[in-house]
């Protein structure tokens, strides 16, 4: 990832690289950071960059063309128009899945504000989204952009040493993270608890789940009231089972995925309730009997939220009867996807489409 940082304190963007992980994707050439001065790129002989406010009231206004001048230089260098973020506090707050989108991009510039802001005609003109991070205000949107350049490069390839270590942590199923512990066993008489010693594995990813659950219903019951329990429910040939696997891995620490082509779940069935999330990964093309039309007579719903996903071109017309038939059955409609069979791109539309969903589920109405 490219970050070009636009602001008028290009030796505090310096220190966004300046040290631990950072520091060595910076080296390593993982991520590039370049602060670039707007006050180079001042109309203005004596290098001015801000003026009063029309209409009058206190601060000053950064100019629009040193910034936009600052703009074209970068674009010109990379030779293609970017995303341009500005920083600002009435911008949306920055959360996990923003993050994520931004990271799919190869560069971005981030516009900082000083003094009241920015002329509102160069915003109007080149910037993309408009990104707080917090709803608080800031004297400059250096540490904002600093802050983006912390999150966003943790998902650029090798960023991390351990992979796993992104991928499951706090917001993760909309949940944050269980607790740690490292040596010693006891510390000023606190006892490391019993069951991270039983060197069993199952026993410690319960516990761990608890764990969340109860950690973020204490702490962050708004996000609690958005953590589902996600099942993939899955029929077809084997590729359409590497889609669900593929699939609840990147939205799941706790997804659990049934394969519909046995018998005996299909007998089974199951009953999900308001705080689960069915995603049906079934095959664009119906076998000759679509399961669709011979769902269990046990899968029930109860107000449940649903996806539909497709993998292969979604070849025949029965959305409509479906989602009637899945919502006779309690399940409510969220969304409906459709995988094309590429199997060269299926990772990267697999990504593409958990972030969907992850956004979708942002979307439920919630009975408070
Ligand atoms: C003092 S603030 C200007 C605030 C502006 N007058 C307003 O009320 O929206 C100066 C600059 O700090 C940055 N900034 C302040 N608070 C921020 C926040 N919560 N998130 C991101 N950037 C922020 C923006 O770039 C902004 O242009």
């Amino acid at each position: 990832m490219n970050y070009y940082v636009l602001t008028l304190f290009p030796d505090m963007i310096q220190q966004a690289t300046g040290a631990s992980i950072l520091r060595r994707a910076d080296q390593n050439g993982l991520i590039t950071v370049e602060a670039v001065d707007i006050r180079s790129f001042s109309a203005n002989k004596h290098m001015r960059v801000d003026d009063y406010p029309y209409g009058g009231g206190a601060g000053m206004v950064l100019e629009a063309e040193s910034v936009y001048r600052a703009l074209c230089a970068v674009e010109e260098k990379v030779g293609r128009t970017m995303r341009v973020i500005y920083l600002t506090p009435q911008g949306k707050v920055l959360n996990q899945i923003m993050v994520e989108e931004f990271a799919r991009e190869e560069s971005l510039v981030l516009l900082c504000g000083h003094y009241e802001g920015i002329d509102e005609r160069v915003l109007e003109e080149v910037v993309t989204d408009y990104v707080s991070i917090g709803d608080y205000v800031l004297t400059g949107g250096e540490l904002g952009a600093m802050v983006m350049i912390d999150a966003i490069s943790r998902f650029s390839p090798g960023v991390l040493n351990n992979e796993a270590s992104f991928q499951f942590e706090s917001f993760q199923d909309n949940l944050l993270e269980y607790p740690h512990y490292t040596r010693p066993k006891i510390w000023h008489d606190r006892q490391v608890p019993s069951v991270l010693l039983s060197g069993n594995h199952k026993k410690i990813e319960k516990w761990r789940h608890q764990k969340s659950l109860e950690r973020t219903k204490n702490r962050r019951p708004d996000l609690f009231r958005r953590s589902y329990q996600i099942f993939c429910i899955w029929y077809g040939d084997e590729r359409i089972g590497v889609v669900a696997e593929l699939l609840i891995k990147k939205l799941s620490r706790y997804g659990k995925v049934l394969n519909f082509n046995r018998r005996k779940l299909r007998r089974e069935g199951g009953m999900f309730d308001q705080q689960d999330l069915v995603i049906f990964v079934f095959p664009g093309q119906p076998t000759e009997h679509s399961l669709l039309d011979e769902l269990p007579q046990r899968l029930a719903g109860r107000n449940t939220p649903f996806i539909l996903l497709t993998v292969g071109k979604r070849k025949y017309q029965k959305d409509e009867e479906e989602k009637l038939k899945l919502e006779k059955r309690g399940f409510s409609k969220l969304a409906v996807f459709e995988i094309l069979s590429d199997l060269s791109k299926e990772k990267v539309e697999i990504e593409r489409i958990s972030l969907e969903i992850r956004k979708k589920i942002l979307t439920i109405q919630l009975d408070m």
